[in-house]
């Protein structure tokens, strides 16, 4: 067979891994193919609460796409009365403040990013990166399934099916990259190792439309957790009712025996669901589409062989809990894609590559693992609610009563739901796990100073840090103009930048000549009275972990990857010796 098709970069899947990943390409001027087995994007909404981490990256990939995705989303102050209930229509038990609403969350959500976190679901996420992708000249091939591939010292060829067609036909590209989602055809074919089990729970999709605004409006929320006797089978634990768009359209996310045959899910039974999970008997939903799928509990330890890389779902796989997945699969994107463009491109040599799954490998097991313990984080609510106690229902319904009963008892439980609600701030408003992430790899070079140790919870709280391989900490700066801008938005886009202050212009200069010398992009501003930008109120040298004449070195994707205290006596020769290093010259 000929090769119908030569790329720089093929990636498999549209998802928000592969959709990222294009885009990102495509805007560093990387020639990439994007391939899917269906015709369409995601047809349900499956991820949705979208982390400030994943909103920096749209932001980087532009405002206008940063903008679109706040256009279509709903915003962070709806999405925080995190509920727990009888039913929507029933008694509530408990409420926690999540996604960062609560006041002090809010507080540290404000000082951390330039970007808010929302809820938008995948069926607007995908579109938006796969256009951006498309518009900025990543080729699209739509029912197109990756078949196999093999591959060779200058590449990867891939057979695909056009799937209207039937037919067979090769892909020649350099890379290529496994975003193909959790039953990764990828990831099996380069026989990666993983760790952990897949089909550790089974649970059941029910999309609906009902105008519910009368149960929530009072309390607007992403999350209405129900339990019920009865209620707590296999899957998430308890029935889940998600708004997808507020409030007429739901998502029940509904357990079952992963033991048993998955149950056909018949408009009947979604109807039936429904009814007892809002508790209205008389409810009528419009049902758009009912799924089953299944909890796993699996990770990558590693994620590329040569040429070839896996990314997303395809490399970490666990439930819903914390939303870490479709985030985390766009930030794998943010982390290959300048990668792979600096090497295509002739500026770092292959080794670069190699740090994708140092950096990235880590992160996956700190997600699957955490997704997977907020499942079990639940068992305390069900034993304060004393649901845990055999399969009764009226024994349960008594001990879920017990909870009014002016006794020591009750007074007991009261105390133990609290604590067992609190607890769920390590999946509701997990803030430190979504940006404290810290690279150790060749890509990131030391300045022989220890790592800094986390002050608070390091999974609930972020810390910034300028410690090299650690994401650059967001503080506002002002530009000539007065106008505000974030460090981050001086940062990225493609290419490295040294931030400097007053005493820094040595520098500068050594970044134009290091620049120049090794014919890659490298940005260069100092920050400081007078000068390219601002620093009115002092955020940046409280941030900044420098002194005035010392340097910050940013890679694309906003993590530091060197710095230096102050301005040594050849600040080219050090620029020289930490980007060969790192770019594998
Ligand atoms: P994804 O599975 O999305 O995409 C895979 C792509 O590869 C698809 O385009 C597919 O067609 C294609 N493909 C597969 N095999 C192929 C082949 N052989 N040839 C060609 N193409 C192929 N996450 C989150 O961050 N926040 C959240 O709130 C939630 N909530 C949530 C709720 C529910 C109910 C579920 C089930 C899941 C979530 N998630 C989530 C998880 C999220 O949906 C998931 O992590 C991402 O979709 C993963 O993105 P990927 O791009 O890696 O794979």
């Amino acid at each position: 067979m000929e090769f119908e098709y030569e790329t720089e970069v093929l990636i498999v899947g549209t998802g928000p891994a592969g959709g990222a990943t294009g885009a990102l390409l495509a805007s560093y001027g990387v020639p990439n193919m994007m391939i899917n087995r269906y015709r369409w994007l995601a047809n349900t909404p499956r991820a949705h609460i979208t982390n400030q981490r994943t909103m920096e990256v749209l932001r980087d990939l532009g405002r206008s796409v940063e903008d679109e995705a706040y256009l279509h989303a709903t915003e962070q102050e709806l999405m925080g009365n995190n509920v727990f209930c009888e039913s929507l229509a029933g008694e509530e038990l408990g409420r926690m403040r999540s996604w960062g609403t609560h006041p002090d969350s809010m507080a540290e959500h404000l000082l951390s990013s330039p970007c808010r976190m929302n809820d938008l679901p995948q069926t607007f996420m995908e579109p938006i990166l796969f256009k951006t992708a498309c518009s900025r000249g990543s080729a699209a091939r739509m029912s197109t399934e990756y078949l196999s591939h093999e591959q060779d010292g200058d590449g990867v060829t891939t057979t695909c099916r056009d799937r209207l067609s039937g037919r067979e036909f090769l892909i020649r590209s350099k890379y290529l990259v496994g975003a193909d989602g959790g039953n990764s055809a990828v990831a099996e074919h380069l026989g990666l190792p993983f760790e952990g089990k897949m089909g550790v729970g089974g649970s059941m999709n029910i999309l609906f439309r009902a105008d519910l605004s009368h149960l929530v409006a009072h309390r607007p929320s992403v999350l209405y957790w129900v339990m019920q006797p009865g209620a707590d089978v296999g899957g998430i634990g308890m029935g889940l009712v998600r708004m997808v768009r507020p409030w007429n359209e739901w998502l029940i996310v509904w357990g079952y025996d992963i033991n048993e045959p998955a149950p056909d899910v018949t408009p009947e039974f979604a109807q039936g669901v429904a009814r007892q999970l809002v508790g209205d008997p008389d409810l009528e939903i419009e049902l758009l589409s009912a799924n089953v799928w299944t909890v796993n509990d699996m990770f990558a330890t590693h994620m590329q062989k040569d040429r070839v890389f896996i990314m997303g779902d395809a490399a970490h796989r666990h439930p819903p809990s914390n939303g870490l997945g479709s985030n985390t699969s766009i930030q794998d994107g943010f982390n290959l894609a300048w990668k792979l463009a600096a090497v295509l491109k002739g500026q770092a040599g292959p080794g670069l590559l190699d740090s994708y799954s140092e950096e990235r490998a880590p992160v996956a097991r700190q997600i699957v693992t955490r997704a997977n313990k907020s499942i079990g984080e639940f068992g305390p609510i069900f034993e304060a609610l004393g649901m845990d106690g055999g399969v009764d229902p009226e024994k349960i319904q008594q001990n879920m009563s017990a909870r009014a009963d002016a006794s020591e008892a009750g007074e007991a439980q009261r105390a133990a739901l609290r604590k067992a609600i609190e607890l769920k701030s390590y999946e509701f408003d997990c803030h430190g796990v979504e940006m404290n992430q810290r690279y150790a790899s060749g890509a990131v070079v030391t300045d022989g100073q220890p790592e800094p140790a986390f002050d608070r919870d390091p999974e609930l709280h972020y810390q910034p840090t300028t410690w090299p391989g650690a994401r650059l900490p967001h503080v506002w700066i002002f530009d000539r103009a007065g106008r505000k801008l974030s460090t981050l938005d001086i940062c990225g886009h493609g290419r490295f930048t040294l931030l400097t202050g007053i005493g820094g212009d040595g520098w500068v200069a050594a970044a134009k000549q290091i620049a120049d010398e090794l014919g890659i992009p490298l940005g260069a501003h100092v920050i400081g009275p007078r000068r390219d930008y601002e620093d009115h109120t002092g955020d940046w040298a409280r941030a900044r972990e420098i002194r005035d004449s010392g340097c910050v070195l940013v890679r694309p994707d906003h993590h530091v990857a060197w710095r230096s205290d102050i301005l040594g006596g050849d600040p080219a020769q050090e620029l020289r010796r930490v980007l060969t290093s790192i770019l594998n010259r």
